[in-house]
């Protein structure tokens, strides 16, 4: 995936090769358990995905110039974060119903359900197992109240779902509970584990706006872009009756789009048609510029309160979670 690589040129060397003791540690932990359980488990976490979360925990943690005590702690925390997510990613395919993830069929595709929510459940043990051996219950309550808000953000969308008249309160809602919840985790997380507790406020808050212009930047993507971009299918969200930002404006610019039966959007032909109307509208290109917002009030969280170099090296992140190809 072309963005996989882009994010890692953005961030250097630096970090890069902590993401490999970060790899390792994931595959290793999963190996060790029963392999029927954790061979799908396996399949998903070897076929890679940007590691966004997990490099958030080592920048937010000042994983370069930690002391080896911390730094452990850090490569602890980013495995647990990144297993959550996974697990999540796992759990959110059955609920989306989606075909392809990091490239590859998803679990719920290749084994079914059952093995896909049970994959997801053995992550999600082993993301707090892991961060145990942290001994802090700080870090605990923020992964647990991370993975809560993944959960009542997947229960948001499904409330939400094949309605055309969503309002843009909703969808922020819903981005902000199921994305920037572990976005926010993730800092607090760095923030705790890198031994820096006077900036998990202001980290926090990064993660929050960084979150939405993730989210944002996803489901454009959805929209516009192919699986070799995104490994994932075009137009899923609208298959699946996930109504998004881009959907919201474009509804705004022609409203019969709101008199759209979404239920009668059954193949991918008929989504990508779908997609291709909405950008028409100019809609996906302001859903760009509202993440640029998000990207701009993220980096203004930070301003002032960490040393210049960090500050570039939070604000490119940031700047390429929304400029991913698109
Ligand atoms: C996918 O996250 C879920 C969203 C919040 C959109 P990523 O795009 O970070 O997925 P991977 O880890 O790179 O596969
Ligand atoms: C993010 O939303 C889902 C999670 C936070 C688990 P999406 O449903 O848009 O994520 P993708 O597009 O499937 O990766
Ligand atoms: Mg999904
Ligand atoms: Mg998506």
């Amino acid at each position: 995936m072309r963005a996989y690589r882009a994010l890692r040129e953005t961030v250097g060397q630096d970090y890069t090769h902590r993401l490999v003791d970060i790899d390792k540690r994931l595959i290793e932990l999963a190996e060790t358990r029963d392999p029927r359980a954790a061979e799908p488990g396996l399949i998903t976490l070897r076929a890679g995905g940007k590691r966004l979360r997990p490099l958030l925990v080592l920048v937010c943690g000042a994983a370069n110039r930690a002391t080896e005590e911390h730094y452990q702690a850090l490569i602890r925390a980013a495995v647990s974060v990144e297993l959550v997510h996974t697990a999540g990613l796992v759990h959110d395919d059955v609920l989306d119903d989606a075909a392809i993830r990091r490239g590859k069929p998803t679990i719920y595709a290749s084994h079914g359900t059952d093995v896909a929510v049970t994959t997801g459940d053995l992550l999600f043990a082993l993301a707090f197992e892991e961060l145990t051996h942290n001994n802090d219950p700080d870090q605990i309550e923020a992964l647990s109240d991370a993975t809560h808000g993944l959960v009542r953000g997947e229960l948001v969308q499904r409330e939400d779902a094949w309605d055309p008249r969503v309002t843009r309160e909703r969808y922020f809602a819903r981005c902000q509970l199921k994305t920037s919840c572990l976005f926010e985790g993730a800092a607090r997380l760095g923030a705790y584990a890198g031994g820096r507790p006077e900036l998990v406020e202001a980290l926090f808050d990064f993660g929050t706006c960084l979150g939405l212009a993730f989210q944002m930047a996803d489901d454009v993507l959805d929209m516009t872009a192919d699986k070799t971009l995104t490994g994932k299918t075009r137009g899923a969200d609208l298959l699946d009756g996930t109504v998004t930002l881009p959907f919201i404006i474009a509804a705004e610019h022609d409203p019969s789009l709101l008199e759209l039966d979404l239920h009668s959007i059954q193949t991918v032909e008929q989504a990508e048609q779908l997609c291709d109307r909405v950008a028409a509208t100019g809609a996906t290109q302001e859903v760009i510029a509202e993440a640029h917002a998000q990207v701009a009030a993220a980096k203004s969280k930070l301003e002032g309160r960490v040393e210049e170099d960090e500050y570039e090296m939070f604000a490119s992140i940031a700047e390429q979670a929304v400029s991913r190809g698109t």
